[in-house]
């Protein structure tokens, strides 16, 4: 059996021993807005270190586990914390969860993230709701032979980002009164920000927003046929387009700023994904 496949099924067997527990949405929580799992009526967590052979992140401000609970009536599984690429992993580990986490049952997944704003219409704080990626740097998880079992061996991405979900979002940002960005989400590999000139580069490009995060989990996702969404706060503007330098600190301090915001944007949506379920 493809190891990679091998892999995820151990994990998979290893969470089902302990949890018995069916999401219908997954939802991933970027840097910053891991409070965010403190909304979530628990019923069960599972500490990534209990699972065999399942990543560990190494990120401050990124801790460990896996919630199942309930937002609204909505089933969830929320990850508070990711593994990033560049804390070394290879690609196939970094996209292990989401997988892991369609297989529990999970058809919708809610991908959140921080980002550096490139257009020049955002603020430190907006909101941007992701329409589509650019991937041309991180590596591509699908690289290798293909896992059947999941997906097809060329995936279509023309609508990576359902067009369904976003319009609950957008129905939900303006209930909520919150501004709402909508733009288009280039990963990166990290862990260094970008050089102006690279952020220029993007910009050029059509690129709103940079992050080192996201894409390669909605490209694994996507191959699984789930439904996605993604939310980037966008915790500073990116490189050169002020004089201050950037600090994981600062992308941390301005996503708990505006995690009470995110909270509520996040919350009635997700009690809403049930009509699309
Ligand atoms: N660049 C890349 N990743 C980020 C940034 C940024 O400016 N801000 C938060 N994550």
């Amino acid at each position: 059996m493809n190891p990679i496949y091998e892999k995820l099924l151990r994990c998979y067997e290893s969470v089902k021993s302990r949890i018995d527990f069916v999401p219908q949405v997954a939802i991933v929580l970027g840097s910053g807005l891991g409070n965010y799992a403190d909304n979530i009526r628990v019923e069960a967590e599972l500490d990534y270190h209990e699972i065999e052979g399942f990543p560990v992140s190494t990120v401050p401000g990124h801790a460990g586990k896996f919630i199942f609970g309930y937002v609204a009536d909505v089933p969830v599984v929320c990850m508070k914390g990711r593994v990033h690429y560049y804390e070394g992993y290879p690609i196939s580990d970094v996209v292990l969860p989401v997988r892991l986490m369609k297989l529990m049952g999970a058809k919708i997944l809610f991908l959140t993230n921080a980002s550096g704003g490139i257009n020049p219409s955002f603020s430190a704080g907006d909101f941007m709701m992701l329409r589509d990626h650019v991937s041309l740097w991180a590596p591509n998880p699908l690289i290798g032979a293909n896992i059947d079992e999941l997906g097809v061996r060329f995936p279509d991405m023309s609508h990576v980002y359902d067009p369904q979900l976003q319009e609950i979002l957008r129905e939900t940002a303006a209930e909520c009164g919150i501004r709402l960005q909508e733009g288009v989400y280039a990963q990166l590999t990290g862990p260094s920000f970008e050089s102006p000139a690279e952020i220029q580069l993007l910009h050029r490009l059509g690129v709103d927003a940079v992050g080192m995060s996201t894409v390669v989990e909605a490209i694994a996702a996507n191959h699984m046929g789930m439904k996605i969404c993604c939310i980037s706060c966008v915790s500073n503007l990116a490189a050169g387009m002020t004089d201050n330098p950037l600090t994981h600190e600062e992308v941390q301090e301005a996503a708990n700023v505006a995690a009470p915001k995110f909270t509520r944007l996040v919350s009635t949506a997700v009690a809403k994904f049930g009509s699309v379920l």
